[in-house]
């Protein structure tokens, strides 16, 4: 990782941006906030969520990840999605994909925009079996709170991380 500036910046990636990503973000914000006390760099830090697609650009996120997300406490309501562009391998610490697709695209991206961060899964953070936040945008509400379970658990380890290698 290129040396760490403050405030420390983190970028959820998903296709849409309306499902997984903005999910990650509201419940990483969350979690930042419930554990702000351990930690300096948790005070400042510039969370936000794109995605490789740019079907949804301008969209409120779904339906179902607002409910589902509202179940356990978590506010998508304001969120829009948005496209990843080039300015974010210049503006962004961390760059994490919610499966192997995403971050294929990402990867080719971040090598023509000579990115210096750390780019990869988000559940490498996590002690989950499963390496991919499945997409559940053709699914039923179930698809929608297995993804709050592997974000919630990434989120966790991805805290943790930071605060035993950045703080
Ligand atoms: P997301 O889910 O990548 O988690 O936001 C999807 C949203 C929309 C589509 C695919 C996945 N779509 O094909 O429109």
């Amino acid at each position: 990782m290129k040396s760490v500036k403050s405030p420390l910046s983190v970028l959820f990636v998903c296709l849409g941006n309306i499902c997984r990503s903005p999910t990650a973000e509201a419940v990483f914000r969350q979690i930042i906030v419930n554990r702000m006390n351990e930690g300096s760099l948790l005070r400042d830090m510039s969370i936000d969520s794109a995605g490789t697609g740019a079907w949804h650009i301008g969209s409120q996120p779904d339906s179902r990840a607002i409910a589902a997300g509202r179940t356990r406490g978590y506010d998508l309501s304001s969120l829009r999605a948005r496209q990843v562009s080039n300015q974010d391998f210049s503006q962004f610490d961390f760059i994490l994909a919610m499966d192997n697709d995403n971050l294929r695209n990402l990867r080719n991206l971040s090598s023509l925009n000579n990115f210096r961060g750390h780019l990869g899964l988000f559940l490498d953070f996590s002690p989950s079996s499963e390496t991919e936040v499945p997409d559940p945008y053709y699914g039923g509400s179930e698809g929608f709170d297995h993804v709050l379970d592997l974000i919630e658990s990434a989120s966790h380890g991805f805290i943790d991380y930071l605060i035993k290698t950045c703080d």
